[in-house]
């Protein structure tokens, strides 16, 4: 019994109530040693009552240890810890769809050459505005009315990420060709179809003889990558202070094929961006020499390409965090 008291090891609360119900109780081991310790002869009383104390002594340590151990962890956590129960289970995230068009928006550019940077949302506005050519009263602000501060009209949101075209060049000597992609703010009411917050990707290329063909090929390559080898491409003569010549991009509607559908209002083309040959004026405005270098830029709106790539029909979808809808993209990369 000795060596059984000296051995044991509880592992929990039950086991210590089991071993002193075991040895120290009314009926136990120990009380019934002391009732055959009345029938021991006298000459051997001695030796066998030391070692029966011994027993309760030592029982009675373990039976205090353990007692002890135990009633701690129970304070501190409030029940007895189970190291075998399995750890509850978390379900695993999905990646954003915009943030999954991003990655490969990017990875079609880089292939290229481009590199990534990015700028501030919160801008001024020469950086914003002046610096790209819109003149304090130009009528091409209105479109792109955002979100001022009353105490300083200097500073507002960025209504597009053109200005981190200001800001490289600024900073940088070309030759530059490098994408920015970002999140911009427009004062606009909140519908399917428009935000106040959406998402563009900028890209700009700067250097000796950098001509429209280059930007028509390196939209070509982009459209093709990123929807079909087939997609066709149609540029539009437009209007942006920043670029001459300027044009909008069409891409052969990716749900018909070109054939014509709702989607595409039967038109068979799809707008997925802006683009053109920086404008001199712009150059010049940070400081490079517009007789030396010619560039393009272009401006893509994520939301767009995620709705065509995705049929997604209603932008507020994307900023809602409905897990109906973010769980649909659990297996795309
Ligand atoms: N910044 C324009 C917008 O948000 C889009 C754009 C048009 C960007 C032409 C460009 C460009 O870089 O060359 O509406």
């Amino acid at each position: 019994m000795l060596e059984e008291v000296k051995l044991f090891v509880a592992e929990n609360a039950d086991q210590v109530e089991q071993f002193r119900i075991r040895f120290m109780a009314r009926k136990g081991l120990i009380s019934e040693l002391f009732d055959q310790f009345k029938e021991v002869p006298p000459s051997d009383r001695r030796e066998l009552g030391l070692l029966i104390n011994e027993l309760k002594v030592s029982t009675q340590e373990k039976l205090d240890y353990f007692k002890n151990l135990f009633e701690q962890s129970e304070k501190a956590t409030g029940e007895t810890i189970d190291l075998t129960l399995p750890a509850g289970f978390r379900e695993p995230g999905t990646r954003h769809p915009l943030s999954i068009v991003r990655s490969e928006m990017i990875r079609i550019f880089s292939r290229l050459g481009f590199t990534v940077n990015d700028g501030p949302e919160i801008e001024d506005d020469w950086h914003n505005f002046s610096a790209l050519n819109f003149p304090p009263e130009h009528p091409a602000r209105d479109m792109q009315d955002t979100f001022f501060i009353a105490k300083d009209p200097d500073i507002a949101l960025r209504t597009h990420t053109s200005s981190v075209q200001v800001r490289v060049m600024e900073t940088t000597k070309p030759p530059i060709r490098a994408i920015f992609p970002g999140r911009v703010y427009r004062n606009e009411a909140i519908s399917a179809r428009a935000h106040c917050f959406f998402h563009q990707i900028e890209g700009l290329y700067i250097d000796h003889d950098v001509s429209f063909a280059d930007l028509k090929q390196t939209l070509l390559y982009f459209a093709r990558e990123m929807f079909s080898v087939d997609t066709q491409i149609r540029l539009r003569p437009s209007y942006f202070p920043f670029t001459e010549p300027s044009a909008e991009m069409d891409i052969s509607c990716n749900l018909c094929g070109g054939k014509g559908c709702g989607f595409c209002k039967y038109t068979g083309w799809v707008e997925i961006l802006g683009c053109g040959m920086v404008d001199p004026n712009v150059l010049e405005n940070c400081g490079i020499d517009s007789k030396e270098y010619t560039g393009f830029a272009f401006g893509i709106g994520i939301e767009r390409i995620t709705n065509l790539r995705f049929q997604v029909k209603d932008l507020r979808m994307f900023s809602e965090n409905d897990l109906r809808f973010l769980r649909q993209f659990e297996g795309a990369f």
